[in-house]
């Protein structure tokens, strides 16, 4: 049994991982979050009175509060998912973007060296290697080629904990994962955000062409990776994660239209994203070699059983789909 402390518990993924840890190990588990407006505990509600674990509520770019808070638990691993994670956001300002996911990183890591956590579990993203033509794949040697104020800032997150393996022999694993769906992931993001809207009978819009490619994965998947990673990869290596699922984002519109039983005359083509990357996919052989893993939802299986996620669970995107969510909505979309 080990304490983990994991940062960002109280978002999509980091909920996720969460309730894996807790349901599934009998890991220590200490969930740190500054619950922004992508962090709700509501997701964790099935699990948080659970004995192993805690919750601490704590900025990771505010140094004194993390050194209270590695002074407190001395965690044995951090597994980092904190961070500002939305591309349109980051378009619109990337301050918090620099802040969380750069400057937290960095206080991150000096905080674990100095108490000497034994490995640090950083959560990247598959979108630092920019952006590919219609061919090819992302592999762990690919250049880092982020294109957007939030890719560049994961970007430098990877970076300045490549910096602490190198230059603190810190025992640090970084994992790429391409884009996320399943239960909890905020409103914003292409699949709830569609399926939301669907529901509502609001417009769905499409940036640009609707060409542009994601390689969609489930978010357990995701998460088993993730804790293949932590318990065996390798000091200083790189894990990418993907779901072997690339679809069009036009392809996954129609295909919720269809899970909904609603008409495609809801489809609202809009101006496209600012420096909007065109494709992405992800070659994981490396993760399936090395740590045994392989992703185990197909798109159709994972996309149906989400859709029933946001049909039963109204109440949870409502609420998290008022307040600020709505001034960034119209600033975003503008009044639709
Ligand atoms: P999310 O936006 O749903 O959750 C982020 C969490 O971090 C929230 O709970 C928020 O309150 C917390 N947080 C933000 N700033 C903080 C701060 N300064 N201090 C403490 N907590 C803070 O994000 P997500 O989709 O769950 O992504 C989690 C991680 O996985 C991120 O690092 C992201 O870059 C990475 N990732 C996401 C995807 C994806 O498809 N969503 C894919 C690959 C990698
Ligand atoms: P998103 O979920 O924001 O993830 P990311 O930009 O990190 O890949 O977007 C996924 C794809 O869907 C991306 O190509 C942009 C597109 N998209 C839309 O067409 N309309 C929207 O309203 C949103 C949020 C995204």
């Amino acid at each position: 049994m080990s304490k983990i402390l994991i940062t960002g518990g109280a978002g999509f993924i980091g909920s996720n991982f969460v309730r894996m840890m807790l349901l599934g190990s009998d890991h220590e588990i200490i969930n740190l979050d500054a619950l922004t407006y992508a962090g709700n505990l509501e997701n964790l509600s099935d699990v948080d009175q659970h004995e192993r674990y805690t919750f601490v509520r704590g900025d990771i770019a505010d140094p004194m509060a993390m050194d209270k808070v590695f002074a407190d638990h001395r965690p044995e691993i951090v597994v980092h998912f904190a961070a500002e994670s939305h591309v349109d956001r980051s378009v619109l300002d990337a301050t918090a973007f620099v802040r969380t996911n750069v400057q937290g990183t960095q206080v991150l890591l000096d905080k674990s060296r100095i108490y000497k956590a034994q490995r640090f579990v950083h959560v990247s993203t598959d979108e630092v290697y920019g952006s590919l033509g219609a061919w090819g794949y992302f592999t762990e040697d690919t250049p880092i080629q982020p294109n957007s104020p939030y890719s560049s800032s994961k970007a430098g997150s990877d970076l300045l904990v490549r910096a602490a393996v190198h230059t603190h022999h810190m025992d640090c694993v970084i994992t790429r994962c391409s884009n996320n769906y399943g239960p909890f992931q905020f409103p914003e993001k292409l699949i709830p955000l569609m399926i939301a809207n669907a529901l509502e009978g609001k417009k769905l819009p499409v940036y640009g062409d609707g060409k542009n490619v994601r390689d969609w994965i489930h978010v357990v998947d995701h998460c088993e990776g993730i804790r293949k990673a932590m318990e065996l990869g390798k000091a200083g290596e790189v894990y990418n994660f993907g779901g072997d699922a690339e679809r069009e984002n036009l392809f996954v519109v129609k295909e919720i239209l269809r899970l909904l039983g609603k008409g495609e005359d809801l489809i609202h083509y809009v101006k496209d994203r600012p420096g909007h990357d065109r494709r992405y996919a992800m070659d994981s052989s490396k993760a399936r070699a090395l740590l045994g893993w392989t992703p185990r939802h197909t798109f159709e299986s994972g996309l149906r059983q989400t859709v029933d996620w946001y049909v039963t669970n109204k109440p949870w995107w409502e609420r998290v789909r008022s307040g600020a969510y709505q001034a960034y909505y119209q600033q975003q979309y503008g009044a639709r």
